[in-house]
């Protein structure tokens, strides 16, 4: 099969989103209500809804809000027109890895309760198709070895050209053998990278999922975890994440894999540098979606100072998630010292609606809102949203960056 050009795949890209129009479903939003429409109680607020007050899952979404922009003007960016000069792409994990737009599949568990028959699989596809890195969880309902034989086989057959990867995210289980396990079949199936979930020190109080008496329907649960530790029945509650878990382990997880360590879940500056000096490879600042910590600060206000604790370390990146639902919203993260951003529930929402489909979608809209903020914000490349000085923040402090 011949291999697409970058031409050839912008148009793919805007008839994805001609498609997507017609049905009336225009943004992140539109989706997550759609999704409310159709997905059963129980699963909707187990996707939606965060921990305590959910004070943390609806400040991330505001503060991004009240980030004011503050736009350059009369600069050629006539090149993101004409797709070839199109440059949001960006560099990660020490130039190892290119990204085509700088956003990613955050990892989140159980995609068949959004998509029945398809699941994460519906999920490779999209990311694939949309050359995006999706990070699969380890509860996962598809098993990391099915994700990864059908990444390979949308690579080979239909995307050569594709810059997607797929990279693990693991919480590291008191069962330190089986965690070793977990690690050494994301090697084996050639996961790019390792995530290890550090905010996870004990299970938060979801008071929705009680109240639904949240339960997972027969057929579908943890699947990578199930041979592993001989569990028949709902492995996904039973495995018991490691609350001694601490920076000395992360020697013991370096010694053990040499995929590169990203640690996902970090709000403090002191923690940035403490990653830093254990050598990782990146950090993602997030609050797990406002789903542990209630009260715990929003993540585009933590990241300045994490960015600033980590000064200009090249060989750690620093990422971030939360409360992302529009372009304006990756290009203010970017703007503040992200290299990219992840995003978890608007991708269950694509799912939801419309499996495969709507996660290319949901992707596709990010994507073309964060090129048209790029170009009325006056933005040639990713380089500039990080030097032009764009935003006012909340505080009517100009940011310093
Ligand atoms: C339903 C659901 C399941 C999640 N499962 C995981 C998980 O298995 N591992 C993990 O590290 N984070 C998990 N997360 C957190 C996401 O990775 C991410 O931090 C969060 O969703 C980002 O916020 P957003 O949903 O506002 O984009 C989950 C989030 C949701 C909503």
């Amino acid at each position: 099969m011949q291999t697409p050009t970058i031409m050839q795949e912008i148009k793919e890209e805007e008839k994805r989103f001609e498609k997507k129009t017609s049905r009336a479903l225009l943004n992140i939003e539109d989706y997550h209500q759609q999704a409310k429409k159709t997905l059963p109680k129980m699963t909707y607020e187990f996707f939606r809804n965060g921990s305590d007050d959910q004070l943390t899952l609806i400040d991330n979404e505001q503060a991004f809000r009240r980030i004011k922009l503050r736009p350059k003007v009369l600069i050629d960016v006539s090149s993101h027109l004409t797709i070839d000069s199109i440059s949001c792409k960006t560099q990660i994990l020490n130039s190892t890895t290119t990204m085509s737009f700088p956003c990613m599949i955050a990892p989140a568990a159980l995609h068949c309760l959004a998509n029945r028959e398809h699941g994460e699989l519906a999920t490779v596809r999209a990311a694939v198709a949309c050359s995006t890195i999706m990070c699969v969880s380890i509860n996962s309902s598809t098993r990391m070895e099915l994700i990864a034989d059908e990444y390979r086989r949308q690579i080979k057959e239909n995307y050569p050209q594709s810059h997607s990867q797929l990279w693990l995210q693991l919480y590291v289980f008191r069962n330190r053998q089986l965690s070793q396990k977990l690690i050494e079949r994301a090697e084996r199936c050639g996961y790019k990278a390792l995530i290890i979930t550090v905010d996870r020190s004990a299970g938060s109080n979801r008071e929705s999922d009680v109240r639904n008496d949240f339960s997972l329907p027969d057929g579908i649960d943890a699947a990578n975890l199930i041979d592993e530790n001989n569990i028949t029945a709902s492995a996904f509650r039973k495995l018991i994440v490691d609350s001694a878990l601490s920076w000395k382990d992360l020697d013991w997880i370096r010694s053990i894999t040499s995929l590169p360590l990203i640690l996902k879940g970090i709000l403090h500056p002191d923690d940035a540098r403490e990653a830093a000096r254990h050598g990782v490879q990146g950090i993602i600042v997030s609050n797990h979606g406002g789903r542990q910590l209630d009260t715990s600060q929003n993540t585009i206000d933590a990241l300045p100072d994490i960015v600033k604790a980590v000064g200009d370390n090249n060989q750690m990146d620093v990422y971030i998630d939360g409360g992302i639902g529009r372009g304006t919203d990756i290009l203010k993260a970017i703007a503040l010292g992200a290299k990219a951003v992840l995003i978890g529930r608007p991708v269950l929402w694509g799912l939801a609606v419309d499996g495969e489909r709507g996660v290319r979608n949901v992707l596709d809209i990010l994507r073309k809102e964060f090129r048209v903020a790029m170009m009325l914000c006056g933005c040639q490349t990713i380089e500039d949203i990080r030097k032009n000085n764009l935003l006012v923040m909340n505080n009517n402090n100009m940011s310093k960056l």
